[in-house]
């Protein structure tokens, strides 16, 4: 059993989403399947498919312009929200610190955040990877609550482009247990960045991979369901 986590980013309208959620709803499946969607698209029916947002306001409301609160994604019926998107991170210039209080406004309504951590090509390419992640780490993480951490190298995302088998794994490896030296000792860690039918597995078979965010490919039925039927 694992995580899958799509994430639509600005992307979708009403008529793909209820198409992907009626596919999802007759699929059978041990994994956990998740749909991160805008905003607009959080409400209605969403059958038995679990939903998520994709950012959350760290404040609780009040005079901050197009921001959305805890309070609102959770009437909207969804039980997830990913924060530190690279993109969050690289196009609205979201520090580790502003990822830490969104975690710990996601746990104040109840919501599940799932942290996204990951380096640029730059750092990858100057063997930085562990130390940025482990910052990242450092100072994002929620002091309590139930959360989740997406491992997505910023280079990986949309470029189709991976890290091979063997960094992801050792990079899981030590988010496992920095997590667990913490007392996270549960907490779920996702590969994420070109994820695609091909892939899924190989990735989801590495040690400490518990499931698996996914953006492009999850933008359809015919790539999605095929990562979800070859995720175990
Ligand atoms: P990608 O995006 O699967 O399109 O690379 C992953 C993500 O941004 O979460």
């Amino acid at each position: 059993m694992k995580f899958i986590v799509g994430n639509w980013k600005m992307n979708g309208t009403p008529d793909k989403k209820s198409a992907m959620i009626r596919a999802l709803s007759e699929t059978t499946t041990e994994n956990i399947v998740i749909l991160c969607l805008p905003f607009t698209l959080l409400g209605g029916d969403n059958k038995n498919v679990t939903i998520g947002a994709q950012d959350i306001s760290e404040h609780e409301n009040g005079a901050y312009t197009g921001d959305v609160s805890g309070q609102m994604i959770s009437d909207m019926g969804a039980k997830y929200v990913i924060v530190g998107h690279s993109e969050r991170r690289f196009y609205h210039h979201e520090t580790n610190e502003t990822v830490h209080a969104k975690a710990a406004a996601a746990i104040r309504h109840k919501l599940i955040p799932i942290i996204c951590v990951g380096e640029t090509l730059d750092e990858h390419k100057s063997n930085k990877t562990f130390d940025v992640v482990r910052k990242m780490l450092d100072v994002c993480l929620p002091e309590s609550g139930e959360f989740i951490v997406a491992y997505e190298p910023r280079w990986a995302i949309g470029t189709g482009k991976t890290p091979t088998i063997d960094e992801v794994k050792k990079i899981h490896q030590m988010i496992y247990e920095y997590l667990n030296v913490h007392g996270h000792t549960t907490t779920p860690i996702l590969y994420g960045g070109s994820v695609n039918k091909t892939n899924a597995s190989d990735f989801a078979n590495i040690p400490h991979v518990d499931g698996l965010l996914i953006g492009g490919a999850s933008l359809e039925s015919e790539t999605f369901l095929p990562i979800i039927k070859s995720v175990n």
